[in-house]
């Protein structure tokens, strides 16, 4: 599949200062054997400025550490920010890859759009995520179940403030190995029905990838937590009747003639985990519908036992199976049931594809290393 990029621009210069007291690779080795999900990072980090004046300039590669922050950056008081989440896979062959990355700058940029930010040439997106495997490589784990996360994140920079878009704003990257978002394998999780909380409402930023979102999210995140289930679930805001997506990730449905049902709404971010498992699914024979799911139609389900399979997926959990829904006065499913037959195949055969194990018929993979 070839990839169409809007209007290539011309290569960055970026500018490279190497961090001269990296982590010594011993100490890398041993975090890699087991890293934790984002709370180690590599020895460098990218970042790109914008001015409305200047537009993108002054390309960097330079150590990880603390940003200079101005305490009126528009970003801390009205949260203009926008990030993405990808990984870095290492290959049998000691290749690095990413998956779709295409796909992630193009979501940057309608996130941008949605909250009156520039939009980071795709190219610049790419060229970005080379300029620090090229220096950080060594970082990406060679263990299949492990990774290196990518961070690329846009923040308005500019101190002002008055309440409109910032006409100064920073992209940059970071990156951390990781290891499994939830446990090890494919062990079902219990999930939270969150009824006094919502997540986005009709023509607010639930589409975009944004800190708000999230923000909006950890209390009812925190409330799960207390009821010991690893994610909350959100329903529509207007009736409180829909299904609409997870903190972190999206949900599907799995019926029992094999066909994959998946919300569809304004309101919840598109996976590019759940395009493309969807996509191997529908390209295996599977019907799969893209439309409301009202919470009653999976309590229905699982009764009559015409839903069969429940998963969450995104590029931290990958295809995590749901074992059950917690909710103040019903329960749907159990903890211990087994995973879903699909789940787990439609899993292995992404990961298979992720990691090289498989071929790529449908061109999702991009070199980083090369
Ligand atoms: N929904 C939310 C709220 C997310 O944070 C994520 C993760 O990025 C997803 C869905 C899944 O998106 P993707 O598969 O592109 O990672
Ligand atoms: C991702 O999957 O990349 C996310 O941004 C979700 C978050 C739970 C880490």
């Amino acid at each position: 599949m070839t990839i169409h990029l809007p209007m290539a621009p011309v290569d960055l210069e970026f500018q490279v200062t190497r961090n001269d007291s990296p982590m010594p690779d011993a100490e890398r080795e041993a975090i890699l054997a087991d890293p934790p999900f984002g709370s180690v990072f590599t020895d460098h980090m990218v970042d790109i400025c914008w001015s409305e004046k200047g537009g993108w300039h002054r390309p960097r590669v330079q150590p990880y550490g603390p940003i200079p922050m101005d305490p009126a950056a528009a970003v801390l008081h009205y949260g203009q920010e926008i990030f993405e989440g990808l990984k870095a896979y290492r290959h049998p062959d000691g290749s690095i890859w990413s998956f779709r990355p295409d796909q992630n700058a193009l979501r940057l940029q309608r996130s941008a759009k949605r909250m009156a930010l520039p939009e980071l040439p795709v190219d610049y997106f790419l060229q970005s995520l080379k300029e620090l495997i090229a220096v950080d490589g060594a970082w990406v784990p060679s263990d299949p179940e492990m990774s290196l996360y990518l961070r690329p994140y846009m923040y308005a920079k500019e101190a002002f403030l008055g309440v409109r878009a910032a006409k100064k704003v920073a992209y940059y990257l970071i990156a951390a190995p990781a290891g499994p978002y939830f446990s090890r394998g494919v062990k079902p999780v219990s999930i939270w029905l969150s009824t006094d909380y919502s997540r986005a409402g009709k023509g607010g930023t639930g589409k975009a990838k944004t800190g708000g979102n999230y923000a909006a999210s950890l209390v009812a995140q925190q409330e799960a937590a207390e009821h010991g289930c690893a994610q909350v679930l959100f329903l529509d805001s207007v009736e409180g009747k829909y299904i609409e997506e997870l903190g972190g990730m999206n949900i599907v449905f799995v019926h029992k003639d094999g066909t994959l049902v998946t919300p569809a709404s304004d309101t919840i971010l598109e996976g590019i985990t759940r395009d493309s498992i969807l996509q191997l699914a529908e390209d295996d024979g599977h019907k799969v519908e893209r439309r409301a799911v009202t919470l009653q139609e999976w309590r229905d389900g699982v009764e009559s036992g015409d839903i069969v399979e429940a998963f969450a997926c995104g590029t931290a959990a990958v295809v995590t199976p749901i074992g059950q829904l917690k909710a103040k006065d019903f329960t749907i499913g159990s903890e211990d049931q087994p995973p879903g037959e699909l789940t787990v195949s439609l899993r292995q055969r992404l990961t298979d594809i992720q990691q090289g194990r498989a071929d790529d018929p449908y061109g999702w993979m991009m070199r980083l290393d090369a």
